[in-house]
């Protein structure tokens, strides 16, 4: 199994569950900042003032808040993304960390509110630009490249409020005066970006929670989003011919629970609307010919013009990146046998096992997942999240002994070793969470992947310090002999 020469092996954050200093140096709110705690039993909820009353309301990727709402905080409510683990003041150290494990390339998003507090504004506020500036310069100080997401589930409060969480065309233009700000900024600082993180959780979440997200508005938003994705595809190219700009994908197989061909039909269907929908927009720059299946099946009348479309071909990403967690399981058949979690709410595979949030363990779904979008779409790849969350809990010597994560990992690297070995282009592994961070999907800070250790709990007790956990050490020596020794 070899991995290529110039493999870029890291780790993956996103700004609002790391960072934390929500409000410091001019950042504006974001929709992540008036989302409270959860749990796997309890969902975030988003706070807002309707009619002179605080409210809320489930925090659904592609529902929003309800119309007229104005984003709030409660006073008595948790934000465990308003301090994090405070990265904004920890960077250097973390930094650090990660070139002690050899990183190559460490993924991070961007703050869209840091940069634009509204998300309206003619001029970039310049604290907010120094901070990344920093960040990136902290990287290239030990030859780490930054992997930069653009937007990461935190549009500007503002903006959400005002178009309806992307109900509008006008949010188009604001998305690309923002990457348009970032691409002049980090010129020769950041190579590589991504447009959208997991642009298709808007589809994922009608298969797992039906009339919670209104259909056609789900496809309404993702248009706009592969408009504005495609023009600052094209802008960044013009901007400088070297940058490389991927899409994001929510990477999840779907496997049909028996042989009945009605199942096969299905679980065919379920990909084109969950995965290659999405995919297809993007790194093909047309919509499928199985769009027009789903737009009727959902009702969905589209705002989309000959320019867009042009647009859209125009603006092709130039690698294929996706986050890749698990496998699901669909049956036209009767199953009582269900699993919870975020993003899997479907039918238990009977060969897997399940973490404690509900999440299969499915690394040969990540050898499939590699080889069916590097033939559909002939352009290079990146894994660019892949982790377990779990409880950690430190040993009487004070350690934390995380053999269940490093299995885990070699079993995905493997999986990786095994496609790349089958002709597939990959060109990155970022490990989501390389640092304990908050849950996006509960909220939690016990849902851990992080390869070290931050001492903060799921009420926002501890002293945020951080400490390497055996995994650390496991992928200091995977990287150093670039994933021959996954032992
Ligand atoms: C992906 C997101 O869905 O998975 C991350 O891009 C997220 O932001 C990660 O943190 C793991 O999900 P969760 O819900 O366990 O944090």
């Amino acid at each position: 199994m070899s991995f290529p020469k110039n493999f870029l092996w890291g780790g993956a954050v996103a700004a609002n569950q790391v960072e934390g200093a929500y409000d410091l140096d001019g950042k504006g709110l974001s929709v992540t900042d008036i989302t409270t705690a959860g749990s796997l039993e309890k969902p975030r909820m988003l706070t807002y003032n309707l009619d002179g009353k605080l409210q809320e309301t489930p925090a659904v990727p592609g529902a929003g808040l309800p119309k007229g709402a104005t984003g709030a905080i409660d006073p008595n409510a948790y934000y465990p993304n308003h301090v994090a683990i405070d990265f904004y003041h920890h960077y250097k150290e973390d930094i650090k960390l990660f070139a002690d494990m050899g990183f190559k390339t460490f993924r991070t998003s961007i703050a869209w509110t840091r940069i634009f507090p509204q998300g309206d504004e003619e001029k970039a506020n310049q604290a907010g630009l120094d901070f990344y500036r920093r960040v990136f310069e902290e990287c290239k100080k030990y030859g780490i490249e930054p992997l930069v997401t653009i937007s990461h589930y935190e549009d500007p409060l503002y903006l959400s409020e005002k178009y309806n969480d992307w109900q509008d065309r006008a949010m188009i233009d604001m998305y690309v005066r923002y990457a348009k700000a970032l691409f002049e900024e980090y010129k020769g600082l950041v190579k590589y970006r991504l447009t959208f993180n997991e642009i298709n959780s808007a589809l994922l979440m009608l298969n797992s929670f039906g009339n919670d997200v209104k259909d056609d508005a789900a496809y309404q938003k993702l248009h706009y989003q592969f408009v504005a994705s495609a023009q600052a595809v094209k802008l960044a190219h013009q901007i400088d011919p070297n940058y490389v700009v991927g899409n994001m994908i929510c990477g999840i197989v779907d496997y049909p629970l028996t042989p009945d061909s009605k199942d096969i039909l299905l679980n065919r269907h379920t990909m084109e609307q969950s995965i290659f929908y999405c995919g297809d927009a993007q790194a093909k720059g047309y919509y499928p010919t199985f769009a027009k299946r789903l737009w009727a099946e959902h009702n969905v009348h589209l705002d989309i013009t000959e320019e867009d479309k042009r647009e859209m071909r125009e603006g092709k990403v130039d690698m294929y990146t996706f986050s890749y967690y698990m496998s699901n399981v669909v049956t036209t058949h009767e199953s009582e046998d269900k699993v919870g979690g975020n993003f899997a709410a479907r039918v238990k595979n009977p060969y897997l096992n399940y973490s404690e949030w509900g999440w299969a363990t499915a690394p040969t779904g990540l050898q499939y997942y590699l080889e069916v979008m590097y033939d559909r779409y002939e352009i290079p790849l990146m894994v660019v999240e892949n982790g377990l969350g779990v409880v950690d809990k430190i040993a009487e010597d004070g350690k934390v002994h995380d053999d269940y994560r490093i299995d885990y990992l070699r079993q995905h690297l493997q999986a990786i070793g095994n496609a790349i070995d089958n002709g597939v282009d990959v060109q990155a592994y970022t490990t989501w969470g390389c640092i304990d961070c908050v849950s996006a999907g509960t909220g939690q800070m016990s849902k851990r992947y992080g390869l070290i250790y931050v001492d903060r709990d799921d009420e926002g007790n501890g002293d945020l310090h951080r400490m390497p956990k055996d995994s650390f050490y496991w992928y200091q020596k995977v990287i150093a002999t670039n994933g021959e020794d996954l032992g």
